[in-house]
């Protein structure tokens, strides 16, 4: 019964084109994507009872909080693009894709890990700790490790994919106070989720513990508006700590390539 409604009556289509002469203009790609459009809207038809309570319920648009900011997230507005070169490096992904706030706050915690004097390899674990904001918020962690995980050392994207999960945790031993900013965020008494939770017991037992927690102690002091930052001081430390593919990020074959092409063309509508 279902099926049967969702064949699409050519009519109601060529009206939601903007009439015929609307649809004799367009190529027969905007056409397939329109007609796609059209489809996934016809099952947000509340007929069907199971839908009833998905559907929407009016008011303003709101955005998830976990989107990425390249696709504006739940804080900011998209910002304007111009198109990356034909074989992007993180350079480029560091200059035209990263939100100016991400940027300067990902060379602050790289730059005081420089300054501390931690080896070069957590150097570039701190440049990259939330880089993975940038497609979604909503566990940054993991999804900035598996971007990278092709092109680092395993110890790097495990510094990475856990930093998320030990943030909630102090290690005053280590230098890492519980921020503040978690108390406003999150609430006083914020219990983590029991993944979250886990994830630390794990993490605090494994021998590489060290390294996320320091990607931690580099990530809480790095919010300061006033201080100037530049790429500059990393470049070489990318190029020794990188394996930067000749393809371009997003070109590779990798079966994440697909993660920085969407950071390459965010605006492709499938
Ligand atoms: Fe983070
Ligand atoms: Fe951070």
């Amino acid at each position: 019964m279902q099926i049967e409604r969702l064949q699409i009556d050519q009519e109601t289509f060529i009206q939601a084109l903007g009439g015929e002469e609307a649809a004799a203009t367009m190529s027969a790609s905007a056409k397939a994507d329109a007609l796609d459009d059209f489809m996934i809207g016809a099952l947000n038809d509340p007929g069907y009872p199971e839908m009833v309570a998905r559907a929407r319920n009016g008011g303003p648009p709101t955005l998830r909080r976990g989107t990425g900011a390249i696709f504006g997230d739940g804080q900011r507005q998209p910002f304007d693009l111009v198109p990356l070169p034909t074989a992007p490096t993180l350079l480029d992904y560091f200059r035209l894709r990263l939100p100016l706030p991400f940027l300067r706050h990902l060379l602050q915690s790289a730059g005081m890990a420089l300054e501390s004097g931690v080896e070069e390899e957590l150097v570039l674990a701190c440049l990259l700790h939330d880089f993975g904001q940038n497609l979604a918020r909503v566990d940054h962690g993991w999804w900035g490790a598996q971007m990278i995980e092709p092109y680092v050392s395993e110890r790097v994207a495990f510094a990475v994919r856990y930093h998320q999960a030990l943030r909630f945790y102090a290690d005053e031993a280590a230098g890492y106070h519980y921020p503040e900013l978690y108390v406003q965020i999150f609430g006083e008494g914020y219990i983590p989720e029991p993944y979250i939770a886990a994830t630390y017991e794990q993490v605090r037992k494994h021998p590489w513990y060290m390294a996320a927690r320091m990607v931690t102690v580099n990530d809480l002091y790095a919010f300061d508006p006033n201080k100037s930052v530049s790429l500059d001081p990393f470049v070489d430390i990318i190029g020794r700590h990188f394996r930067q593919p000749p393809e371009g990020l997003g070109f590779d074959g990798s079966p994440i390539a697909h993660m920085w092409r969407s950071l390459s063309f965010p605006d492709h509508p499938l």
